[in-house]
Protein backbone atom coordinates (compact mmCIF):
# COMPACT_ATOMS: atom_id res chain seq x y z
CA UNK A 1 0.00 0.00 0.00
CA UNK A 2 1.03 3.60 -0.78
CA UNK A 3 1.78 6.07 1.82
CA UNK A 4 -0.83 8.39 2.08
CA UNK A 5 -0.61 11.38 -0.02
CA UNK A 6 -3.97 13.55 0.41
CA UNK A 7 -5.44 16.66 -0.01
CA UNK A 8 -7.81 18.54 2.08
CA UNK A 9 -9.49 21.41 0.12
CA UNK A 10 -11.92 23.89 1.16
CA UNK A 11 -15.53 22.64 -0.70
CA UNK A 12 -17.30 26.23 -0.51
CA UNK A 13 -16.18 29.14 -0.49
CA UNK A 14 -13.85 29.23 2.00
CA UNK A 15 -13.64 29.33 6.41
CA UNK A 16 -15.15 26.12 6.45
CA UNK A 17 -13.25 24.96 9.68
CA UNK A 18 -10.04 23.78 7.31
CA UNK A 19 -7.70 24.60 10.17
CA UNK A 20 -9.19 22.31 12.74
CA UNK A 21 -9.71 19.73 10.18
CA UNK A 22 -6.10 19.79 9.20
CA UNK A 23 -4.26 20.26 12.85
CA UNK A 24 -6.74 16.92 13.68
CA UNK A 25 -5.38 14.79 11.07
CA UNK A 26 -1.76 16.26 10.96
CA UNK A 27 -1.18 13.44 13.59
CA UNK A 28 -1.44 10.92 10.50
CA UNK A 29 1.25 12.73 8.54
CA UNK A 30 5.11 12.95 8.80
CA UNK A 31 4.68 16.39 6.26
CA UNK A 32 2.38 19.38 5.89
CA UNK A 33 2.79 21.73 2.77
CA UNK A 34 0.51 24.59 1.58
CA UNK A 35 0.16 24.76 -2.16
CA UNK A 36 -1.50 28.01 -2.84
CA UNK A 37 -2.61 31.63 -1.36
CA UNK A 38 -1.19 33.75 1.35
CA UNK A 39 -1.99 35.34 4.03
CA UNK A 40 -5.05 36.05 3.01
CA UNK A 41 -6.11 32.63 4.90
CA UNK A 42 -6.57 32.67 8.10
CA UNK A 43 -6.65 29.53 9.72
CA UNK A 44 -8.00 28.76 13.23
CA UNK A 45 -7.05 26.22 15.96
CA UNK A 46 -8.28 26.28 18.81
CA UNK A 47 -6.19 24.52 21.49
CA UNK A 48 -7.23 23.98 25.30
CA UNK A 49 -9.11 27.60 25.23
CA UNK A 50 -5.94 28.90 23.27
CA UNK A 51 -6.68 30.28 19.73
CA UNK A 52 -4.54 30.04 16.78
CA UNK A 53 -4.87 31.62 13.29
CA UNK A 54 -2.35 30.97 11.26
CA UNK A 55 -1.89 32.57 7.79
CA UNK A 56 0.68 30.96 6.22
CA UNK A 57 2.23 28.54 7.98
CA UNK A 58 0.53 25.00 7.95
CA UNK A 59 -1.61 24.23 11.04
CA UNK A 60 -0.13 20.90 11.20
CA UNK A 61 2.79 22.64 12.96
CA UNK A 62 0.64 22.79 15.42
CA UNK A 63 0.76 18.65 16.92
CA UNK A 64 4.68 19.49 17.20
CA UNK A 65 5.53 16.45 15.09
CA UNK A 66 4.81 17.29 11.18
CA UNK A 67 7.40 18.90 9.30
CA UNK A 68 5.81 22.02 7.24
CA UNK A 69 6.18 23.31 4.06
CA UNK A 70 5.44 26.85 2.42
CA UNK A 71 5.39 25.79 -0.87
CA UNK A 72 6.08 27.39 -4.63
CA UNK A 73 2.41 28.18 -5.27
CA UNK A 74 1.99 30.38 -1.91
CA UNK A 75 2.95 34.09 -2.56
CA UNK A 76 4.52 35.16 0.44
CA UNK A 77 4.66 38.29 2.59
CA UNK A 78 8.24 38.09 4.84
CA UNK A 79 7.16 40.09 7.20
CA UNK A 80 3.91 37.96 7.72
CA UNK A 81 5.91 35.22 7.95
CA UNK A 82 8.33 36.89 10.30
CA UNK A 83 5.39 37.84 13.13
CA UNK A 84 3.66 34.15 12.62
CA UNK A 85 6.92 32.85 13.73
CA UNK A 86 7.17 35.10 16.28
CA UNK A 87 3.75 35.20 17.81
CA UNK A 88 3.96 31.06 17.39
CA UNK A 89 7.06 31.24 19.35
CA UNK A 90 5.85 33.36 22.03
CA UNK A 91 3.23 30.30 22.68
CA UNK A 92 5.97 27.45 23.25
CA UNK A 93 5.63 26.31 19.37
CA UNK A 94 9.32 26.65 18.08
CA UNK A 95 9.63 25.77 14.27
CA UNK A 96 13.00 25.60 13.88
CA UNK A 97 14.17 22.59 11.72
CA UNK A 98 10.53 21.77 10.48
CA UNK A 99 9.71 24.66 8.50
CA UNK A 100 10.33 24.74 5.00
CA UNK A 101 9.88 27.70 2.86
CA UNK A 102 10.09 27.36 -1.23
CA UNK A 103 12.91 29.14 -3.20
CA UNK A 104 10.50 29.36 -5.62
CA UNK A 105 7.48 31.01 -3.80
CA UNK A 106 7.24 34.42 -5.02
CA UNK A 107 7.46 37.59 -2.70
CA UNK A 108 4.73 39.92 -1.80
CA UNK A 109 5.95 43.53 -1.71
CA UNK A 110 4.65 46.89 -0.51
CA UNK A 111 3.73 48.06 -3.94
CA UNK A 112 0.95 44.48 -4.26
CA UNK A 113 -0.49 45.57 -1.76
CA UNK A 114 -0.65 49.90 -2.34
CA UNK A 115 -1.71 49.20 -6.14
CA UNK A 116 -4.49 46.70 -4.35
CA UNK A 117 -5.85 48.82 -1.86
CA UNK A 118 -6.42 51.72 -4.69
CA UNK A 119 -7.78 49.91 -7.50
CA UNK A 120 -10.56 48.11 -5.14
CA UNK A 121 -11.41 51.88 -3.69
CA UNK A 122 -10.94 53.28 -7.21
CA UNK A 123 -14.50 54.80 -8.68
CA UNK A 124 -15.92 52.56 -11.11
CA UNK A 125 -13.83 49.50 -10.44
CA UNK A 126 -15.62 46.02 -10.19
CA UNK A 127 -15.04 45.59 -6.02
CA UNK A 128 -13.81 41.96 -5.13
CA UNK A 129 -13.68 42.45 -1.93
CA UNK A 130 -10.27 41.35 -1.58
CA UNK A 131 -8.25 40.70 2.00
CA UNK A 132 -6.13 43.64 1.02
CA UNK A 133 -3.47 41.52 1.43
CA UNK A 134 -1.96 42.11 -1.83
CA UNK A 135 -2.59 38.78 -3.44
CA UNK A 136 -4.10 39.23 -7.00
CA UNK A 137 -1.53 41.71 -7.85
CA UNK A 138 1.54 39.51 -6.61
CA UNK A 139 -0.07 36.48 -8.98
CA UNK A 140 -0.28 39.15 -11.53
CA UNK A 141 3.59 39.90 -11.22
CA UNK A 142 4.52 35.92 -11.68
CA UNK A 143 2.30 35.30 -14.54
CA UNK A 144 3.76 38.34 -15.99
CA UNK A 145 7.27 36.94 -15.16
CA UNK A 146 8.41 40.13 -13.65
CA UNK A 147 8.03 38.42 -10.24
CA UNK A 148 10.34 38.09 -7.86
CA UNK A 149 11.23 34.89 -6.01
CA UNK A 150 12.29 34.21 -2.42
CA UNK A 151 15.79 32.44 -3.93
CA UNK A 152 16.08 36.06 -5.80
CA UNK A 153 16.23 37.53 -2.29
CA UNK A 154 19.57 36.51 -1.68
CA UNK A 155 21.20 37.92 -4.83
CA UNK A 156 21.88 41.49 -3.35
CA UNK A 157 22.59 43.15 -6.93
CA UNK A 158 19.30 41.38 -8.67
CA UNK A 159 17.15 42.40 -5.05
CA UNK A 160 18.11 45.97 -5.29
CA UNK A 161 17.21 46.17 -9.28
CA UNK A 162 14.31 44.51 -9.17
CA UNK A 163 13.23 46.98 -6.61
CA UNK A 164 14.21 49.61 -8.43
CA UNK A 165 12.82 49.10 -12.13
CA UNK A 166 9.51 47.90 -10.34
CA UNK A 167 8.92 50.96 -8.29
CA UNK A 168 9.38 52.71 -11.21
CA UNK A 169 6.80 51.16 -13.11
CA UNK A 170 4.39 50.47 -9.96
CA UNK A 171 4.73 54.22 -9.19
CA UNK A 172 4.07 55.46 -12.45
CA UNK A 173 0.83 53.21 -12.81
CA UNK A 174 -0.52 54.07 -8.91
CA UNK A 175 0.08 58.18 -9.65
CA UNK A 176 -1.32 57.87 -13.02
CA UNK A 177 -3.99 55.58 -12.07
CA UNK A 178 -5.47 56.05 -8.88
CA UNK A 179 -3.69 59.15 -7.79
CA UNK A 180 -1.44 57.77 -5.47
CA UNK A 181 2.01 58.88 -3.51
CA UNK A 182 4.92 57.01 -3.97
CA UNK A 183 6.98 54.51 -2.36
CA UNK A 184 10.24 54.45 -1.30
CA UNK A 185 12.81 51.57 -2.96
CA UNK A 186 15.58 52.39 -0.27
CA UNK A 187 13.64 52.14 2.38
CA UNK A 188 11.80 49.18 0.95
CA UNK A 189 15.37 47.03 -0.03
CA UNK A 190 16.39 47.86 3.38
CA UNK A 191 13.36 46.50 4.98
CA UNK A 192 13.51 43.38 2.59
CA UNK A 193 17.40 42.58 3.00
CA UNK A 194 16.71 42.44 6.84
CA UNK A 195 13.22 39.89 6.46
CA UNK A 196 15.57 37.88 3.95
CA UNK A 197 18.12 37.36 6.37
CA UNK A 198 15.57 36.71 9.05
CA UNK A 199 13.79 33.83 6.88
CA UNK A 200 16.98 32.81 5.52
CA UNK A 201 17.05 28.85 7.69
CA UNK A 202 13.62 28.47 6.55
CA UNK A 203 14.39 28.53 2.65
CA UNK A 204 14.65 24.90 0.74
CA UNK A 205 13.60 23.79 -2.42
CA UNK A 206 10.47 21.97 -0.85
CA UNK A 207 9.65 20.16 -4.13
CA UNK A 208 12.46 18.49 -3.96
CA UNK A 209 11.92 18.02 -0.26
CA UNK A 210 8.29 16.67 -1.14
CA UNK A 211 9.40 14.23 -4.12
CA UNK A 212 12.02 12.93 -1.99
CA UNK A 213 9.78 11.92 1.36
CA UNK A 214 7.41 10.61 -1.00
CA UNK A 215 9.71 8.15 -2.53
CA UNK A 216 10.68 7.17 0.60
CA UNK A 217 7.93 6.38 1.75
CA UNK A 218 6.08 9.45 4.73
CA UNK A 219 2.77 10.63 4.31
CA UNK A 220 2.11 14.12 3.56
CA UNK A 221 -1.04 16.14 3.48
CA UNK A 222 -1.67 19.23 1.42
CA UNK A 223 -3.43 21.66 2.92
CA UNK A 224 -5.77 23.88 0.59
CA UNK A 225 -6.76 27.59 1.60
CA UNK A 226 -9.84 29.33 0.85
CA UNK A 227 -12.25 27.27 -0.54
CA UNK A 228 -13.28 25.24 -4.50
CA UNK A 229 -15.45 28.43 -5.36
CA UNK A 230 -12.83 30.76 -4.95
CA UNK A 231 -10.47 29.00 -7.44
CA UNK A 232 -9.23 31.26 -10.38
CA UNK A 233 -10.25 29.39 -13.13
CA UNK A 234 -13.34 27.00 -11.55
CA UNK A 235 -14.82 29.58 -8.78
CA UNK A 236 -17.30 32.12 -9.26
CA UNK A 237 -15.10 34.14 -12.01
CA UNK A 238 -14.31 37.02 -11.12
CA UNK A 239 -15.28 37.00 -7.80
CA UNK A 240 -12.22 34.35 -6.89
CA UNK A 241 -8.99 34.73 -5.28
CA UNK A 242 -6.09 34.72 -7.89
CA UNK A 243 -5.17 30.95 -7.29
CA UNK A 244 -6.15 27.55 -7.85
CA UNK A 245 -7.41 26.08 -4.77
CA UNK A 246 -9.01 22.81 -5.85
CA UNK A 247 -6.46 19.80 -5.56
CA UNK A 248 -5.11 20.43 -9.02
CA UNK A 249 -3.47 23.18 -7.74
CA UNK A 250 -1.71 20.86 -5.36
CA UNK A 251 0.75 19.45 -7.37
CA UNK A 252 1.24 22.83 -9.45
CA UNK A 253 1.89 24.83 -6.34
CA UNK A 254 4.26 22.08 -4.54
CA UNK A 255 6.13 20.62 -7.10
CA UNK A 256 4.96 16.83 -5.74
CA UNK A 257 4.14 15.09 -8.53
CA UNK A 258 0.74 13.78 -9.37
CA UNK A 259 1.05 10.41 -9.22
CA UNK A 260 1.97 10.60 -5.98
CA UNK A 261 -1.55 11.26 -4.56
CA UNK A 262 -3.90 8.78 -2.75
CA UNK A 263 -6.92 10.68 -2.05
CA UNK A 264 -9.07 13.85 -1.35
CA UNK A 265 -11.12 15.03 1.73
CA UNK A 266 -13.44 18.17 1.10
CA UNK A 267 -14.43 20.24 3.85
CA UNK A 268 -17.68 22.22 4.39
CA UNK A 269 -19.56 24.03 6.77
CA UNK A 270 -23.50 22.54 7.42
CA UNK A 271 -24.51 25.74 5.85
CA UNK A 272 -22.95 28.43 3.36
CA UNK A 273 -20.73 31.31 3.91
CA UNK A 274 -18.86 33.81 1.82
CA UNK A 275 -17.04 37.18 2.53
CA UNK A 276 -16.46 39.77 -0.13
CA UNK A 277 -18.40 40.12 -3.10
CA UNK A 278 -19.84 37.96 -5.91
CA UNK A 279 -22.92 35.11 -6.45
CA UNK A 280 -24.49 33.41 -3.09
CA UNK A 281 -27.05 31.55 -4.52
CA UNK A 282 -28.68 30.07 -1.29
CA UNK A 283 -27.94 33.28 0.48
CA UNK A 284 -29.98 34.35 3.71
CA UNK A 285 -31.16 37.92 4.24
CA UNK A 286 -32.87 39.64 6.52
CA UNK A 287 -33.06 38.31 10.55
CA UNK A 288 -32.90 34.62 9.89
CA UNK A 289 -29.21 35.73 8.32
CA UNK A 290 -28.79 37.39 11.36
CA UNK A 291 -29.73 34.88 13.96
CA UNK A 292 -27.19 32.27 11.67
CA UNK A 293 -24.66 34.79 11.52
CA UNK A 294 -24.68 35.42 15.16
CA UNK A 295 -24.81 31.62 16.35
CA UNK A 296 -22.03 30.59 14.05
CA UNK A 297 -19.96 34.07 14.83
CA UNK A 298 -19.45 34.12 11.22
CA UNK A 299 -17.04 37.52 11.21
CA UNK A 300 -13.75 37.02 9.00
CA UNK A 301 -10.82 35.67 10.98
CA UNK A 302 -8.30 38.22 9.21
CA UNK A 303 -10.19 41.12 8.31
CA UNK A 304 -12.98 41.03 10.79
CA UNK A 305 -15.58 41.46 8.05
CA UNK A 306 -19.20 39.91 8.91
CA UNK A 307 -19.41 37.31 6.65
CA UNK A 308 -22.61 36.63 4.28
CA UNK A 309 -24.45 33.43 5.07
CA UNK A 310 -26.69 30.92 3.58
CA UNK A 311 -27.85 27.61 3.10
CA UNK A 312 -26.09 24.18 2.61
CA UNK A 313 -26.17 23.87 -1.49
CA UNK A 314 -25.64 20.58 -2.93
CA UNK A 315 -25.51 21.70 -6.41
CA UNK A 316 -22.80 23.21 -5.46
CA UNK A 317 -20.90 20.99 -3.88
CA UNK A 318 -21.60 18.62 -6.52
CA UNK A 319 -19.16 20.27 -8.52
CA UNK A 320 -16.74 21.11 -6.00
CA UNK A 321 -16.80 17.13 -5.35
CA UNK A 322 -16.23 16.49 -8.95
CA UNK A 323 -13.55 19.72 -9.32
CA UNK A 324 -11.94 17.90 -6.43
CA UNK A 325 -12.43 14.29 -6.89
CA UNK A 326 -13.74 14.05 -3.16
CA UNK A 327 -13.41 11.06 -1.49
CA UNK A 328 -14.72 12.31 1.85
CA UNK A 329 -16.42 14.99 3.69
CA UNK A 330 -15.94 16.36 6.84
CA UNK A 331 -18.91 18.29 8.05
CA UNK A 332 -18.40 21.67 10.74
CA UNK A 333 -20.61 23.76 12.40
CA UNK A 334 -23.11 21.56 13.14
CA UNK A 335 -24.30 22.55 16.35
CA UNK A 336 -24.51 26.05 14.78
CA UNK A 337 -28.03 24.76 13.63
CA UNK A 338 -29.09 23.49 16.42
CA UNK A 339 -32.09 25.89 17.00
CA UNK A 340 -33.36 26.54 14.22
CA UNK A 341 -37.09 24.76 13.68
CA UNK A 342 -36.78 24.00 9.75
CA UNK A 343 -33.70 23.78 7.89
CA UNK A 344 -33.87 24.37 3.88
CA UNK A 345 -31.19 23.01 1.89
CA UNK A 346 -31.08 23.67 -1.75
CA UNK A 347 -30.83 20.43 -3.38
CA UNK A 348 -30.63 21.89 -7.20
CA UNK A 349 -31.71 25.00 -9.20
CA UNK A 350 -34.82 25.48 -11.50
CA UNK A 351 -34.14 24.64 -14.84
CA UNK A 352 -30.91 22.35 -14.52
CA UNK A 353 -28.02 22.12 -12.41
CA UNK A 354 -25.44 24.03 -14.85
CA UNK A 355 -22.65 26.05 -12.81
CA UNK A 356 -23.04 29.40 -14.58
CA UNK A 357 -19.09 30.21 -16.26
CA UNK A 358 -20.29 33.99 -16.56
CA UNK A 359 -21.75 36.81 -13.69
CA UNK A 360 -25.16 37.16 -15.69
CA UNK A 361 -25.56 33.33 -15.15
CA UNK A 362 -25.69 33.40 -11.80
CA UNK A 363 -28.32 35.97 -11.22
CA UNK A 364 -30.61 33.80 -13.08
CA UNK A 365 -30.02 30.88 -10.88
CA UNK A 366 -33.00 29.48 -8.84
CA UNK A 367 -32.57 27.63 -6.29
CA UNK A 368 -35.18 24.50 -5.40
CA UNK A 369 -35.58 23.88 -1.39
CA UNK A 370 -36.58 20.81 0.52
CA UNK A 371 -36.05 21.78 4.42
CA UNK A 372 -35.66 19.33 6.98
CA UNK A 373 -36.93 19.28 10.36
CA UNK A 374 -34.45 20.84 13.01
CA UNK A 375 -33.07 19.05 15.90
CA UNK A 376 -33.53 21.78 18.53
CA UNK A 377 -31.42 19.89 20.56
CA UNK A 378 -28.06 20.97 21.85
CA UNK A 379 -25.25 19.18 19.98
CA UNK A 380 -21.69 21.21 20.73
CA UNK A 381 -19.38 19.11 22.04
CA UNK A 382 -20.99 15.66 20.81
CA UNK A 383 -18.19 13.01 19.83
CA UNK A 384 -20.28 10.08 19.15
CA UNK A 385 -22.20 9.64 16.08
CA UNK A 386 -24.87 7.78 18.17
CA UNK A 387 -25.17 10.44 20.36
CA UNK A 388 -26.03 13.04 18.06
CA UNK A 389 -29.89 13.66 17.84
CA UNK A 390 -31.58 11.42 15.33
CA UNK A 391 -32.74 14.55 13.13
CA UNK A 392 -29.19 15.77 13.51
CA UNK A 393 -28.00 12.01 11.88
CA UNK A 394 -30.38 12.13 9.15
CA UNK A 395 -29.70 15.93 7.94
CA UNK A 396 -26.12 14.57 7.65
CA UNK A 397 -27.19 11.37 6.38
CA UNK A 398 -29.23 13.70 3.49
CA UNK A 399 -26.13 16.24 3.12
CA UNK A 400 -23.78 13.36 2.25
CA UNK A 401 -26.53 11.92 -0.52
CA UNK A 402 -27.65 15.12 -2.26
CA UNK A 403 -23.61 15.85 -2.13
CA UNK A 404 -22.66 12.35 -3.39
CA UNK A 405 -20.08 12.26 -0.92
CA UNK A 406 -19.83 10.10 1.95
CA UNK A 407 -19.00 11.92 5.38
CA UNK A 408 -16.35 11.00 7.57
CA UNK A 409 -15.72 13.64 10.13
CA UNK A 410 -18.21 15.90 12.10
CA UNK A 411 -17.22 18.75 13.81
CA UNK A 412 -19.17 19.97 16.79
CA UNK A 413 -17.28 22.50 18.12
CA UNK A 414 -13.95 24.64 17.73
CA UNK A 415 -12.13 22.51 19.95
CA UNK A 416 -9.47 19.76 18.78
CA UNK A 417 -11.91 16.81 21.08
CA UNK A 418 -15.37 18.76 19.48
CA UNK A 419 -15.40 16.08 17.04
CA UNK A 420 -16.94 13.04 15.55
CA UNK A 421 -15.10 10.43 13.70
CA UNK A 422 -16.73 7.82 11.53
CA UNK A 423 -15.09 4.91 11.93
CA UNK A 424 -14.71 2.17 8.96
CA UNK A 425 -15.22 5.55 7.14
CA UNK A 426 -13.45 5.71 3.67
CA UNK A 427 -11.94 8.85 5.57
CA UNK A 428 -9.98 6.38 7.65
CA UNK A 429 -8.76 4.23 4.91
CA UNK A 430 -7.56 7.19 3.59
CA UNK A 431 -5.52 8.22 6.44
CA UNK A 432 -4.28 5.12 6.41
CA UNK A 433 -5.58 3.68 9.58
CA UNK A 434 -7.97 1.08 8.11
CA UNK A 435 -6.90 -1.44 5.79
CA UNK A 436 -8.06 -0.20 2.40
CA UNK A 437 -11.29 -1.80 1.38
CA UNK A 438 -12.79 -1.63 -2.05
CA UNK A 439 -15.35 1.21 -2.66
CA UNK A 440 -19.07 0.67 -2.68
CA UNK A 441 -20.74 2.86 -5.69
CA UNK A 442 -23.35 4.22 -3.77
CA UNK A 443 -24.33 5.50 -0.28
CA UNK A 444 -23.82 3.43 3.17
CA UNK A 445 -26.92 4.31 5.51
CA UNK A 446 -24.50 6.12 7.56
CA UNK A 447 -23.49 9.38 5.52
P1 LIG B 1 -7.93 37.98 -2.17
O1 LIG B 1 -7.63 36.54 -1.97
O2 LIG B 1 -7.45 38.85 -1.04
O3 LIG B 1 -7.49 38.47 -3.51
O4 LIG B 1 -9.54 38.14 -2.16
C1 LIG B 1 -10.36 37.63 -3.21
C2 LIG B 1 -11.66 37.04 -2.67
O5 LIG B 1 -11.36 35.86 -1.94
C3 LIG B 1 -12.41 37.96 -1.71
O6 LIG B 1 -13.80 37.75 -1.87
C4 LIG B 1 -11.98 37.46 -0.34
O7 LIG B 1 -12.94 37.74 0.67
C5 LIG B 1 -11.87 35.97 -0.61
N1 LIG B 1 -10.93 35.29 0.29
C6 LIG B 1 -9.59 35.31 0.26
N2 LIG B 1 -9.05 34.56 1.24
C7 LIG B 1 -10.10 34.03 1.90
C8 LIG B 1 -10.20 33.12 2.99
O8 LIG B 1 -9.21 32.62 3.56
N3 LIG B 1 -11.46 32.81 3.39
C9 LIG B 1 -12.57 33.29 2.76
N4 LIG B 1 -12.52 34.13 1.74
C10 LIG B 1 -11.30 34.49 1.30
Amino acid sequence: MRSPCVIVVGAQWGDEGKGKVVDLLAGHFAWIARYQGGHNAGHTVVIGGQRFILQLIPCGVLRGVSKAVIGNGVVLDPQALVDEIATLRAAGVDVAGKLFVSTRAHVILPYHRSIEHAAESAPGRLRIGTTSRGIGPAYEDKMGRRGLRVADLYDAALLRDHIREALAEKNAIAAALYNAPPLDAGRILETYQSLSDQIRPFVADTGALLNAAAARGESILLEGAQGALLDIDHGTYPFVTSSSTTAGGACIGTGLAPTRLTGAIGVSKAYCTRVGGGPFPTELAGAAGDALRRRGNEFGSVTGRPRRVGWFDAPLMRYAAALNGLDALVVTKLDVLDEFERIPVCVGYKGGDVIPPAAAGWEALEPVYEELPGWQTPTEGVTRWDDLPLRARDYLAFLARVSGVEIGMVSTGPERGQTITLAGSRLERLLGAAPEAPRASGQSARP
